[in-house]
């Protein structure tokens, strides 16, 4: 693959050292922040990934708070193209997200009007959970008969993995052609992320 971008995801990082945690990654290389949002938990600034039941709600104070990107989930939505259009109106870049359970068919409409998809690897709620490698064939149908998925069908789009990602798993991910990875506790419980985030990288331009 030609390169990939690692964004820590901070969800389990120490919630009272916040602002200490995304400087601490991004000293240590991060090429952007991978921040989860959950019904009744606070808002930051960065790359938003949207795990709330009513999306369209928060898109203005994401936009007001300084988000770049605003990541919701289709399966919480029942006008995606209309929560696309007020996310672009809002000066943000567009992420749409699919949970282990919903095939890429039902995304497959909306990527021509998206920058990103995000292929969870893992059910959405918490960090350190198991990579589920079924999900590759989402992002590209390696070793399929005939139907290759977004990377193939979409070659400039973004796609995201996001769930168990680390040293052990990149090399899926890559392999699939994903090139945006997030990694949590791979990268948040190290004692050195830098090297790890640039292990991360460096399988994703072998
Ligand atoms: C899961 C979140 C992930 C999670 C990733 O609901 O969307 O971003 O924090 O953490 P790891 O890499 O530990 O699975
Ligand atoms: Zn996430």
């Amino acid at each position: 693959a030609s390169g990939c971008k690692i964004g820590p995801s901070i969800l389990n990082s120490d919630l009272a050292s916040l602002g200490a945690e995304c400087l601490r990654m991004l000293d240590s290389g991060a090429d952007y922040l991978h921040l989860d949002v959950m019904d009744g938990h606070p808002a930051l600034q960065g790359d938003m990934h949207m795990m709330v039941s009513r999306p369209e709600q928060w898109v203005k104070p994401m936009a007001v708070a300084g988000a770049n990107q605003y990541t919701f989930h289709l399966e919480a939505t029942e006008n995606p193209g209309a929560l696309i259009k007020d996310i672009r109106e809002n000066g943000m870049k567009v992420g749409l997200a699919i949970k282990p359970g919903t095939t890429v068919e039902y995304l497959a409409p909306w990527a021509n009007q998206i920058d990103m998809a995000l292929v969870m690897t893992v059910e959405p709620g918490f960090g350190g959970q198991k990579f589920m490698e079924d999900m590759m064939p989402k992002v590209k149908e390696v070793f399929g008969s005939g139907v290759h998925w977004l990377r193939t069908q979409f070659p400039s789009l973004d796609i995201e993995v996001d769930g168990g990602v680390g040293p052990d798993t990149i090399h899926k991910c890559a392999e699939a052609g994903a090139n945006m990875i997030v990694s949590g506790s791979a990268i948040m419980r190290s004692e050195d992320p830098r090297s790890v985030i640039n292990l991360l990288r460096n399988v994703c331009s072998e």
